[in-house]
């Protein structure tokens, strides 16, 4: 059973060629995000007028939301380069300096996953990005002194899926802050519509409406669902993706009406049947359902929480009555109680 969830699993984070082929270009292209969008739209506007870099940009937010998306259409936006690594690729200072030197003027610099620099490297952005300098040290012991080097203008994006893990400085030091948050099942619905197009899915309306309301908010998992259910449809009907076909298809692949895949399934049923609706540690449930804190904590939860279905009490995560109801479980009268207050 666990086997099967971990299997599932990628189809959340990984990012792949279908994600490159249906990434949008354009901020027109972007669905949905609208407050984010038309702020970043006027800012960009402001500083492509002035020829200046465009202030740095922390993007927050669950995977598959659209950061990178987000971070390559600010770079063509404001027409200039873009130039992409992650915090678990940058080891040494010497891996930022190599980056940042070699930037042409006003490019966007894209950290994905910046939650995960080392300390002492998020202290070498401190002064890159508040005055483009970067101190380093040449030479060793006696001999050694301090080399500023003078940088290009530029903008740093980073992503990450727990500002909760940025050091203050560090976050302080992004002009521009957004959330991305879960899309709703149209926006979902019109994302759908759009990957249709592009891959050449035949696909009828209520067919995308129905991808869209189990997609759990993220459109990486709605254009996966519709790849899939497009292959169902081919295999097992005439090939265009209906509302039946959607219907059957997410079924078979054990999506149930409110978008939980069996993982999401099992942490609710592990906190429900198990622990009789919590609450459990973190670490006690990733354990109970084979899954990584991390990816519990990043991809699972968000979704389970907007869901209502669980909430986070200082001692764990609890079920709500909601979750019982899901599970078609008698929820403990202990529980029900406490969810009144
Ligand atoms: N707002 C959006 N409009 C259209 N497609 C989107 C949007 N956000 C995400 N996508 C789709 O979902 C995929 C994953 O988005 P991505 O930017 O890689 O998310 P993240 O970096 O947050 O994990 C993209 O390839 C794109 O096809
Ligand atoms: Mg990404």
């Amino acid at each position: 059973m666990t086997e099967t969830a971990r299997i599932q699993t990628p189809y959340l984070v990984e990012e792949d060629e279908l994600d490159r082929s249906l990434r949008p270009r354009r901020l027109e292209d972007f669905v949905g995000q609208r407050t984010l969008l038309e702020q970043l739209g006027v800012a960009i506007e402001a500083a492509s007028a002035r020829g200046e870099a465009l202030d740095h940009l922390l993007l927050a937010g669950p995977p598959g939301l659209g950061k990178t998306s987000l971070a390559q259409i600010v770079a063509a936006e404001l027409e200039v380069p873009f130039v992409q690594t992650a915090g678990p690729a940058l080891e040494r200072k010497g891996d930022i300096a190599a980056f940042l030197t070699a930037l042409e003027p006003r490019s966007v610099f894209f950290v994905d996953e910046i939650h995960r620099l080392s300390r002492t490297l998020e202290e070498t952005f401190y002064p890159a990005m508040e005055d483009h300098r970067l101190p380093i040290t040449v030479g060793q012991g006696a001999g050694a002194r301090v080399v500023t080097l003078e940088l290009p203008p530029f903008t740093l994006v980073g992503a990450t899926t727990r500002t909760g893990l940025l050091t203050t400085p560090l976050r302080d030091r992004f002009g521009i802050q957004a959330r991305l948050e879960p899309y709703g099942v149209d926006e979902l619905a019109s994302i759908v519509r759009r990957s249709a197009g592009i891959l050449q899915i035949g696909l009828e309306d209520d067919g995308a409406v129905a991808i869209a309301a189990r997609s759990r908010g993220t459109p990486r998992v709605a254009n996966r669902l519709l790849k899939r259910v497009r292959d169902f449809a081919e295999v097992r009907m005439e090939g265009v993706v209906t509302a039946a076909a959607a219907a059957a298809a997410l079924e078979m692949l054990e999506v149930d009406e409110r978008g939980l895949d069996r993982l999401d399934r099992e942490i609710l049923s592990v906190i429900c049947a198990k622990f009789a609706g919590g609450p459990v540690g973190l670490s006690t449930l990733a354990v109970a359902v084979g899954e990584e804190q991390d990816t519990i904590e990043d991809v699972y939860e968000p979704y389970l929480l907007q869901q209502g279905l669980i909430k986070r009490t200082p001692r764990g995560r609890a079920a709500t009555p909601a979750a019982f109801a899901h599970l078609r479980l008698e929820p403990p009268a202990a529980a029900a109680e406490a969810a009144l207050f």
